[in-house]
């Protein structure tokens, strides 16, 4: 009945996930059973399969913080400055909770701050260089500053300095909201080992982060810290910046190129592994068994696959090469696992189905843009669209020629080229809210897709479609219409 994967993937065509469809197997354990815990690259292990993506509108600090919460990873794209890229990596380095609150830093000296007057600024930490690098004084809050009569009285005068408003750094939501509690606080300052203040918590963050689902103890490097990885690309300069950022501590380095067989990627591995053996490299992207041949030979400890495959790409309908994103993640991931390598399945996931298919067809994990776009963590702020009659935010292609004005050119190899073509579109995203919410019920569907083809682990999913036991077949474009909603004048979207 249906086809083994070896069969389906080996008659000329090229098929994306929607292509394709698996027979259900036999169930033998509940959905809890199911254990997605995965490789990112040779050694970096995580608890659940998800990365999001180096992409300028995905992820910064604050979802690279989310994903690590989440037993995931998050990569920080390198359009920005190698010490802006740097700091994000410190950022996530310091933190415990998955909160970027920002609050507002002012020096003793400065008078009263005009924050309370034009934003909803509840309280103002004071630091001796009014910014977040020194140590905290003391805060004003909103409410001792509308009870002054002498607004222009410096900060320095009236400010609380009452210790006790500090927590460390590795304080979990539980110590916190306990803090909280105990001293019937609004807000608590968390600070690192030396002082410098990491951000503040409010008493309103934590309750909504409690109302999400039960966070574990999160993806943690050997530094007792969340790991995070971080993007490069593959000039000179880029040796530089990825001094910068193992010096913030980062874990793993995926080097960002649309198409990875070159040889600037296969020189850039064997320096990175050269100069850094304790540094896992992800190479990429590559969509052929023998484009991964090359970067494996090199020395790469991952491999990203998928090329046009994004929401965003239009690699192929511009330059004409790629590949349909279940047939590459098959192939590639059929020569990676005879050395050991993990795969990152990237691009064209827009459902729980689609991560299955990834998963089972040999991924090791998936590395999403536009499923993660739009959240709370991702970076921009929110816009209304009159049309849609929702909040929206800015998802772009790191090929766009918006976001490579801004830097990221080298990817799509546009910066040696005097003109630039775009490989990638700007848009928008719907609010999904936060991806705290999001992914783990995401996950549970996923767990539901293993349990179906009788698969308790990413392994044993391999090992069933290695051995011909899973069966697959394509699905015509009528089946594709049967197997969507269908036949209604309208439907309720939500799925959690
Ligand atoms: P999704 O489908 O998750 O895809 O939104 C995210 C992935 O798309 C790739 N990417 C691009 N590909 N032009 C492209 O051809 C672009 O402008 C572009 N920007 C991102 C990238 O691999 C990302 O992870």
């Amino acid at each position: 009945d249906g086809f083994p994967a070896e069969k389906l993937f080996n008659q000329g065509y090229s098929y994306t996930y929607d292509d394709v469809i698996f027979l259900p197997h036999y169930i033998d354990f509940p959905t809890d059973a199911v254990n997605l815990s995965t490789k990112l690259s040779r050694n970096v292990p995580l608890s659940i399969p998800w990365v999001s993506s180096p992409m300028d509108t995905v992820t910064e600090s604050y979802m690279a913080s989310a994903m690590a919460a989440l037993g995931g990873i998050g990569i920080i794209h390198s359009n920005v400055t190698p010490s802006e890229q740097a700091d994000m990596i410190r950022s996530v380095k310091s933190r415990r909770v998955p909160i970027l609150s920002s609050p507002v830093f002012k020096a003793p000296d400065s008078r009263i701050a005009d924050e309370f007057d034009s934003h909803d600024v509840p309280f103002v930490l004071v630091t001796q260089s009014g910014t977040q690098k020194t140590k905290l004084l003391g805060y004003v809050a909103k409410s001792d500053w509308l009870g002054l009569k002498d607004k222009e009285i410096k900060l320095g005068e009236v400010m609380h300095t009452d210790a006790n408003v500090c927590v460390p750094w590795d304080y979990d939501l539980t110590q916190i909201d306990e803090k909280l509690k105990e001293e019937g606080r609004g807000f608590v300052v968390v600070e690192k080992e030396g002082g410098e203040v990491v951000d503040a918590v409010t008493k309103e963050e934590v309750e909504r982060l409690k109302g999400y689902p039960k966070l574990g103890k999160g993806t943690v490097g050997s530094d007792g810290r969340w790991m995070v990885g971080a993007a490069i690309g593959t000039r000179e300069s880029d040796k530089e910046r990825l001094e910068q950022l193992v010096k913030a501590g980062v874990d793993v380095i995926v080097l960002d190129s649309s198409q990875g067989n070159s040889v600037y990627q296969v020189e850039m591995i064997k320096y990175v592994k050269q100069a850094y053996p304790e540094l896992d490299v992800v190479g990429g992207n590559v969509v052929t068994m023998s484009q991964a041949q090359n970067l494996i030979k090199a020395g790469v400890d991952g491999l990203r696959v998928g090329m046009g495959s994004g929401s965003i790409c239009t690699t192929q309908e511009v330059c004409a090469v790629g590949r349909g994103q279940a047939t590459a993640v098959y192939k590639v991931s059929s020569i990676a696992s005879q050395s050991g390598i993990p795969v990152i399945a990237d691009g064209g996931i827009s459902f729980s189905g689609h991560i299955v298919k990834a998963l089972v067809l040999g991924a090791s994990t998936v590395m999403m843009g536009s499923f993660l776009a739009g959240s709370t963590e991702a970076p921009g702020a929110y816009e209304y669209d009159e049309k849609k009659k929702c909040r929206v935010k800015k998802y772009r292609g790191m090929g766009s020629l918006e976001a490579m004005t801004k830097g990221s050119d080298q990817r799509y190899l546009g910066d040696t080229a005097k003109l630039k073509i775009a490989q990638g579109v700007v848009g928008a995203v719907a609010d999904k809210g936060s991806v705290l919410k999001l992914v783990p019920y995401t996950m549970q569907a996923v767990k539901q897709g293993f349990q179906d083809l009788g698969a308790s682990s990413l392994q044993s999913a391999h090992d069933l479609l290695r051995s011909k036991t899973l069966r697959l077949e394509v699905r015509t474009a009528a089946a594709q219409v049967e197997g969507g909603v269908h036949g209604l004048t309208s439907h309720e979207k939500k799925a959690f």
